[in-house]
């Protein structure tokens, strides 16, 4: 009897830089537990940009450790989230502008 054999993911180059850019969702970054890149953007989502958070958080290169590049590469590249600051800030200037906007309606239409 033979084991099935597993398949070894490829080491990134140098001659391959933001490979990752191109795998669609379902693609798998690590072999050896069966995590996607579609499960490390999830968790990126949720603000774990540090490859070693997200290895607690899905076990990505916590075994032979081959994917660890990718996991790096991918976290590099990634769009950054707004951080929840910068948005409160962006959702206040909006808020201030809608409100100038109206009032000078208001005083528009008194006058
Ligand atoms: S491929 Fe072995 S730890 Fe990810």
């Amino acid at each position: 009897m033979t084991l099935p054999q597993k398949r070894k993911p490829p080491t990134p180059t140098s001659h391959e830089p933001d490979l990752t850019k191109e795998w669609s969702d379902d693609h798998l970054l690590c072999h050896c537990t069966n995590t996607s890149k579609g499960t490390i953007l999830s968790h990126m989502a949720k603000c774990h940009r540090d490859p070693d958070r997200i290895a607690d958080k899905t076990g990505a290169s916590t075994k032979c450790g081959t994917c660890r590049a990718y996991l790096e590469e991918l976290c590099a590249i990634a769009p950054q989230p707004l951080p929840a600051k910068k948005l409160k800030k962006c959702l206040l200037i909006i808020a201030l502008i809608i409100a100038c906007i109206g009032l000078a309606l208001l005083l528009k239409g008194i006058a």
